[in-house]
């Protein structure tokens, strides 16, 4: 496994790489890296012959400053994992590499924005809009994974791709989860022991609400899954939406069999840790 810092240097290599047939999969992330993200490494590696995994706490996408400062940050474990797993290249930009200047472009994702993770961080797509575009420009790979876990962010990059026509595949990659149902993420190393044992229960109302949805065929489930945050009368827990939204477009949806897709999403703080979760049903 190669370590590069220098963008000339990567784009030299990967442009030999490319003249000899090779095709280059890249797995953007901000370090940090547990099982979730090394599923997408393996992914990558079985379907190219490079696999590329970015580096970058990507500053722009944080509206929240001290959300930024306390983002853990692993990079020695984290090369340990991307060995591991077979990792061919671990790129890790500087500030100065991917923002030379202020950016004075802004993205706008019309209504898939508008809702869950845009409607309560603001700004937070643009972020991300500039900083997946920037690494398909400097890498240009053939394929690049995501995750189902950020499932707002993996259509909004499905979208940009589209109105920016990238020359690549986009793969999204299933969510793993902890043996209690927890969803991983590198944000659970810093919720304290008690979080840490009430953080599944966002997946729990996930279930829930699936039953209560497809099953018991409850007319106001979002009502019941609030009521139910509400009995769980802890300080420390805090619903922040629960939305129940076609799998595509991210329109609510009224009524499920009108749908080939549905979303159940969810996020919720406990403490001053946020986590998100879905999960994806299909009629
Ligand atoms: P990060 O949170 O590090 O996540 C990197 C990728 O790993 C994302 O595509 C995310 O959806 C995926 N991922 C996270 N947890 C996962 C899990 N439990 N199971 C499967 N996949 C999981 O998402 C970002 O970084 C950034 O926004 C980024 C795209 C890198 C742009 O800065």
């Amino acid at each position: 496994m190669v370590i590069f810092t220098n963008l000339s240097e990567l784009q030299l290599f990967l442009s030999q790489q490319r003249n000899e047939g090779k095709t280059i999969g890249l797995v953007p992330t901000m370090g940090a890296l547990h099982a979730g993200h090394m599923s997408l490494i393996k992914g990558c590696k079985k379907e190219n012959d490079l696999a590329i995994c970015n580096i970058y706490v990507n500053p722009t996408q944080f509206n929240n400053a001290s959300d930024l400062q306390l983002y853990p940050r692993t990079l020695e474990t984290d090369c340990q994992l991307l060995e591991e797993a077979g990792c061919d290249i671990v790129f890790v930009p500087s500030n100065e590499i991917i923002y030379p200047s202020l950016p004075k472009l802004r993205f706008d994702f019309g209504h898939l924005e508008r809702v869950m993770e845009g409607k309560f961080r603001p700004g937070h797509f643009n972020g991300v809009g500039l900083i997946v575009s920037k690494l398909f420009h400097m890498m240009q790979p053939n394929r690049a994974y995501f995750g189902q876990k950020d499932i707002q962010q993996f259509l909004i990059i499905r979208q940009m791709v589209i109105d920016l026509s990238f020359n690549l595949q986009l793969v999204c990659c299933p969510i793993m989860r902890e043996v209690d149902g927890l969803a991983m993420s590198s944000r659970n190393t810093r919720l304290t022991l008690t979080q840490r044992q009430q953080a599944p229960v966002l997946h729990q109302a996930l279930l829930k609400a699936q039953k209560m949805l497809f099953i018991e065929g409850v007319s106001d489930t979002k009502q019941a899954i609030h009521e139910y945050f509400a009995t769980l009368a802890d300080n420390d827990l805090r619903l922040e939406y629960f939305e129940i939204v076609d799998g595509e477009d991210l329109r609510e949806v009224k009524n499920v069999q009108e749908h080939v897709q549905v979303a159940l999403c969810i996020a919720a703080y406990l403490g001053e840790v946020r986590l998100i979760d879905n999960v994806l049903l299909f009629s």
